[in-house]
């Protein structure tokens, strides 16, 4: 029986036929109780892809997007070695991709799979001072990471902490950051803070209220002096989990955001380097040695990184990424229960969309736009023909301009995000 493979071109098929691809699903054919199960669903791996993965709460998002990462973590060598996965992970549940499944051993088994961990083909990053508190709680961490202050612009920070560019607030701060930047200081926000104690032309109010919000910045348990090295965790063939779950809740969105502008910033900028030294070498001008892989960017609740309706720190570096990415090979794939909320122009640049179950024909809607050549109301036909078993959804492939019901395989690797139960397990 033939595989479907979806987001692969025809002359690819041509020349790789399902090479470099990932087994994550089954087709579904009939509808509701009467659906049943038939060719294998492959996900091209050859190329970058925009992937919205979306879905009402408790429907697989994140569990397809783990079914993904094991995918891209079990290639064959060959072409492991070209690719890497980073992910932000806001909900502290993909350090369990290192462990085997051995709770769906049957389900598992029915599909002729076997539990397997990825183990350390996962690295688990945690802010530093927070490394601690995720060891007591005997989850395996890799490394504490930490952002370097100078790293960002003026604008950056006024972003970071909420402010109207126009506020003289935010005024003040990214005058300061700038003059620290312009003389290439590798500051500290101990050192911002006493630039603008002593800044002229800063009135005593903004001083103060400024002092205030970088004294609470400095206690966000995340900056220091090293920054983030992503040519050392861009390693080949390993899946990056960047867990920034147990922050705060009244600082954890400007951590959280703050750290995706840096990780998406740096991990164009080495793409943009790397291809221009991949065409180098094909040239045969340089001979290339260390190959820097190709990026699979995952972020859940990316609503919360690029919505629709404000702009975060992160909203630039990653729209960069959803417009320009595929030249470098940046593969972006965001989760999110509302595509309704998430930036438009990442669901306009789309090339796929795993889409489980939604709550509304709005977010319906905002799909639309990928697929325009299938009407609004067919699509619902499709979700609404889903049977409710766990872990079904449809696939839009604008690369084919098809639409699949699939039944995503069941995880290799342990599942850490299941609903807590009220008994003990
Ligand atoms: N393909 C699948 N096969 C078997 N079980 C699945 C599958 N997909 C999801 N599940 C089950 O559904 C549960 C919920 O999935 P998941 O945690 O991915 O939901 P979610 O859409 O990310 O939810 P939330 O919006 O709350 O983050 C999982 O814990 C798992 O038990
Ligand atoms: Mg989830």
């Amino acid at each position: 029986m033939h595989e479907i493979v979806v987001g692969r071109r025809k002359e690819d098929l041509k020349d790789y036929g399902i090479k470099c691809s990932g087994y994550i699903g089954k087709h579904i054919v009939g509808e509701r109780e009467e659906a049943h199960l038939t060719n294998q669903i492959v996900l091209d791996l050859l190329r970058p892809h925009v992937m919205l993965i979306c879905g009402k709460r408790g429907t697989g998002k994140s569990y397809s997007a783990g079914v993904i990462m094991e995918e891209i973590a079990l290639l064959p060598e060959e072409y492991r070695k070209n690719l890497t996965a980073v992910v932000i992970d806001t909900m502290g549940i993909y350090w369990s991709t290192k462990i085997p499944n051995e709770q769906q051993v049957v389900e598992l088994d029915k599909w002729g799979l076997k539990p397997t961990g990825l183990k350390d083909r996962v690295k688990v990053y945690v802010p530093f001072e927070q490394k601690k508190s995720f060891e007591d709680a005997n989850i395996p961490i890799d490394f504490g990471i930490s952002i370097a202050p100078h790293e960002f612009s003026g604008e950056d920070w006024a972003l970071a902490f909420n402010l109207p560019m126009t506020n003289p607030i935010a005024v003040a701060l990214q005058k300061t950051v700038n003059k620290l930047n312009d003389r290439g200081e590798k500051f500290q926000i101990n050192d911002l803070m006493s630039e603008i104690t002593d800044g002229r032309s800063i009135d005593t109010q903004t001083k103060s209220t400024l002092e205030s919000m970088l004294s609470v910045a400095s206690q966000w348990g995340v900056f220091g002096e090293e920054g983030i090295k992503i040519e050392e965790i861009m390693k080949p063939g390993t899946v990056n989990v960047f867990d920034v779950s147990r922050l705060r809740a009244t600082e954890a969105w400007s951590v959280r955001n703050l750290l995706v502008a840096l990780i998406s910033r740096k991990i164009y900028e080495q793409r943009v380097i790397a291809r221009k030294q991949e065409e180098l070498a094909k040239m045969g001008e340089i001979e290339l040695k260390n190959r820097k892989p190709m990026v699979w960017l995952f972020i859940d609740e990316a609503h919360q990184f690029i919505p629709a309706d404000t702009v975060t720190v992160s909203t630039g570096p990653l729209l960069t990424i959803v417009k320009q990415g595929r030249e470098p090979g940046i593969s972006f794939i965001p989760m999110t229960q509302m595509p309704n909320k998430i930036h438009p122009e990442v669901v306009s640049q789309c090339d796929i969309v795993i889409s489980h179950r939604l709550t509304s024909r709005d977010d319906l809607k905002a799909l639309h736009s990928v697929m325009q050549t299938y009407l609004a109301e067919d699509m619902w036909k499709y979700i609404d023909s889903l049977p409710k078993w766990m872990g079904t959804a449809i696939i839009l492939d604008d690369n084919s301009e098809r639409i699949y019901t699939v039944q995503m395989r069941p995880r290799l690797s342990w599942h850490a995000g299941e609903a807590a139960i009220a008994v003990n397990v």
